[in-house]
């Protein structure tokens, strides 16, 4: 009995223990809402017609929210579709790094700096577990790529594992308690991540002293003997050949099935190891499926979808905005005031194009799915009804659209599989009809294919892919009134930028992308979003790729972290590139006004004004460095941000209490935590990159 509850009895479920009425636990992906149901033995759909769920927008999204309300108000929602559904884990957050931009996964994680990451995964978990349903936190951990992900191994200084890649899933298990955590399939020092007796039973549950359950990735288990002195405690998936074929086997015959009871029976293992294992995932299951208040849920109510375009809204981010061509005022192009326009082209295949669908294991079956050209179009048919009747020829707002490229139709494609004549055609067609009008709005990016933000696969090129940067560059040429709008989980170069009026990126929205998209185009919603990742202006530019194929991309079974802790904004700032777009910049519809921070104490507080006509959020960020280190340090790292709320002429005061422990570095020499003493700056700035309102602090013993 104890060996059944520590492995798959299906696709997605462990066994319990019938015997004594104990419950099986049932598992689904994550981390966006609710799989589809799956067969029970195979990844083939089970063809139920009650499960289409409400896809929440991409964890990236949530992220660049900045917006720790938010976050519980997706883990509470999104664990109610989870109960509803009969599930006990959810298979998600992830909290993995962005330390590169090429990576296929990035959309399901939360950007490239840990202490934005811990900090909004902390209230998700929080507000989940409460409703009984688990958090699965993953992929545990340095699983930063999809190249070769089965089988790399990583290699990392202790520090950099610490300080960046640790720090987040440490935050999930010390603040928020997670009841389980998924293992990872890369390797570290050679061993996989999902029974990794250094990282698990020292770290995790070791020091942290964490007494969850460690389940594996789907398939990620690869030796009995490990995985029983590992630290795993369920193995689930093994066997299939990366989600592909599925090949003869029964679940005894899992790793830690009849051959783990084998090495105990001969006395190999002590069964006090099955029993640690056993212990855990019982209190896994009182936890969740048995326990007494876990919630019952929900299934696409309206609170949810509520609660999905409001966390849309939030997490998308105004890059840039400008006047729009002969424009006597002197505002930006956006918000669009559509009374302006006689003839609006949207062009791009994100404007009609599902993507709720594709990425790998977070694919989601939806009710309801709008569609940008959707809710652009019902915008301007009530726009359209205002007008003073009767609407003849000639008056109101038209709206056309042309696709302007394809990516291939079909889910998980190749990108090769393209045909180029294709794509010259519809590029011919969008920049003939953009001819004709007086306004574009573009809808392009990725879109969740295969490498172009897909699971086991990262992204071959940091440009926009079938012709796009041409297909921009291009329409710009014809039409300067030109807004750029783009989906996708990642960074991008864009050649095209001085040439456009406006730039938007919305990560992945979900069921509500359009309303979300066209409310904040049109200014009923004043954006807010902020970067989770820094926008280089080169690929070249990322810390990483200095050091070559050995830092990333070799293909082959190593990839060595040798920008060690300067992930991110963190090496920009080390090597003074400046990057195309900041970490922890986004523009907003109104301006807001610094005043000079003030320290006092162990607190630092400054003032902010709403200059602007309009309310508006602003994400106000405190980044601390250390002068003169003793070690090498960062010029400055993220510590605090308030989001806060301004009406037009408002000032409010922010004030951020320093936390000692947050001074904190993980240090070479004497290999522990050290908090050195003397003068820190503090830069209170609306990103990573604004260095106007410094102070200086200083940590006495
Ligand atoms: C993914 C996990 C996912 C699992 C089950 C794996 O391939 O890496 O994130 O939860 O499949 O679908």
């Amino acid at each position: 009995e104890k060996i059944q509850v520590i492995h798959a009895q299906s696709k997605f479920t462990s066994a319990g223990v019938p015997r004594l009425g104990i419950r099986q636990l049932n598992m689904d992906d994550g981390p966006h809402g609710v799989r589809e149901e799956l067969e029970w033995n195979t990844w083939n759909p089970a063809r139920w017609t009650n499960d289409s769920i409400v896809a929440f927008p991409s964890l990236t999204c949530l992220a660049s929210t900045w917006n720790r309300d938010l976050s519980r108000l997706y883990g509470h929602s999104v664990s109610e579709e989870f109960a509803f559904r009969g599930k006990d884990v959810m298979l998600g957050p992830g909290v993995n790094i962005a330390r590169t931009p090429m990576n296929g996964r990035a959309f399901e994680y939360m950007g490239e700096d840990p202490y934005l990451a811990g900090a909004m995964v902390v209230p998700y978990i929080q507000a989940a577990q409460k409703n009984g349903v688990a958090c699965c936190l993953k992929h545990f951990v340095l699983n930063d790529q999809e190249t070769n992900r089965f089988g790399v191994n990583v290699n990392v200084s202790e520090r950099a594992l610490r300080e960046i890649y640790l720090a987040p899933f440490r935050r999930a298990v010390e603040e928020a308690h997670v009841w389980s955590i998924m293992g990872s399939y890369n390797m570290y020092k050679g061993v996989h991540c999902c029974h990794n007796d250094e990282l698990i039973n020292g770290i995790l549950k070791g020091e942290w002293q964490w007494d969850g359950s460690v389940i594996s990735d789907w398939g990620g288990t690869t030796d009995t003997w490990q995985a029983a002195t590992g630290g795993l405690d369920i193995e689930m998936g093994s066997f299939t050949d990366g989600k592909v074929k599925e090949s003869e086997f029964t679940y005894d015959d899992y790793y830690m099935a009849r051959p783990l009871e084998q090495l105990i029976n001969e006395g190999k293992i002590p069964m006090s190891v099955l029993d640690e294992k056993a212990g855990r995932v019982l209190r896994l299951i009182f936890r969740t499926a048995m326990n007494p208040k876990k919630a019952i849920g929900n299934q696409c109510s309206e609170a949810h979808y509520d609660a999905c375009r409001a966390i849309a809204e939030e997490g998308i981010v105004l890059l840039r905005n400008e006047k729009a061509k002969n424009e006597k005022s002197a505002t930006p192009i956006l918000p669009l005031d559509l009374t302006k326009y006689k003839h609006i082209l949207v062009v791009g295949e994100n404007a009609t194009r599902s993507l709720t669908q594709g990425g790998g294991s977070s694919e989601l079956k939806t009710l309801r799915d709008i569609s940008p050209l959707e809710a652009l179009q019902d915008l301007i048919n009530q726009q359209n009804t205002l007008l003073p009747s009767p609407i003849g020829e000639g008056s109101g707002v038209r709206l056309s659209f042309a696709q302007g490229y394809t990516s291939g139709r079909a889910l998980y494609d190749q990108v090769d599989t393209v045909d180029p004549a294709e794509n010259e055609r519809l590029k011919a067609e969008a920049i003939e009809k953009a001819t004709k009008a007086d306004l574009i709005i573009y809808i392009g990016g990725l879109n969740k294919n295969t490498k172009q933000d897909c699971e086991n696969g990262d992204r071959e090129s940091y440009d926009l892919s079938f012709g796009q940067n041409e297909l921009i560059s291009q329409l710009a040429q014809i039409q300067p009134n030109i807004v750029v709008v783009t989906f996708g989980g990642n960074a991008y170069a864009t050649p095209w930028l001085q040439q456009v009026k406006a730039l938007v990126h919305c990560w992945y929205l979900g069921s509500e992308s359009g309303t979300a998209l066209a409310n904040v185009l049109t200014g009923k919603v004043c954006p807010s979003g902020k970067l989770p990742v820094t926008f280089a202006k080169r690929y070249e530019d990322y810390p990483y790729v200095r050091y070559g194929e050995e830092a990333y991309q070799s293909n082959s079974s190593e990839v060595t972290y040798k920008e060690d802790i300067y992930v991110g904004y963190r090496g920009f700032n080390r090597d003074k590139t400046q990057p195309l777009f900041p970490f922890g910049y986004g523009l907003s519809y109104t301006t807001f006004k610094y005043g000079k921070p003030a320290v006092s104490g162990n607190t630092v507080s400054i003032d902010i004004t709403n200059t602007g006509a309009v309310a508006g959020k602003e994400i106000v960020q405190l980044y601390i460095g250390k002068e003169k280190p003793q070690e090498d340090r960062p010029v400055k790292e993220l510590k605090d941000f308030r989001k806060i709320l301004l009406q037009p002429g408002e000032t409010k005061t922010v004030t951020f209490t320093i936390d000692r422990n947050s001074l904190a570095y993980f240090s070479n020499v004497s290999h522990q935590w050290k908090t050195e003493t003397g003068r820190y700056r503090l830069y209170v700035g609306s990103s990573s990159a604004d260095n106007a309102h410094q102070a200086v602090y200083t940590l006495s013993e």
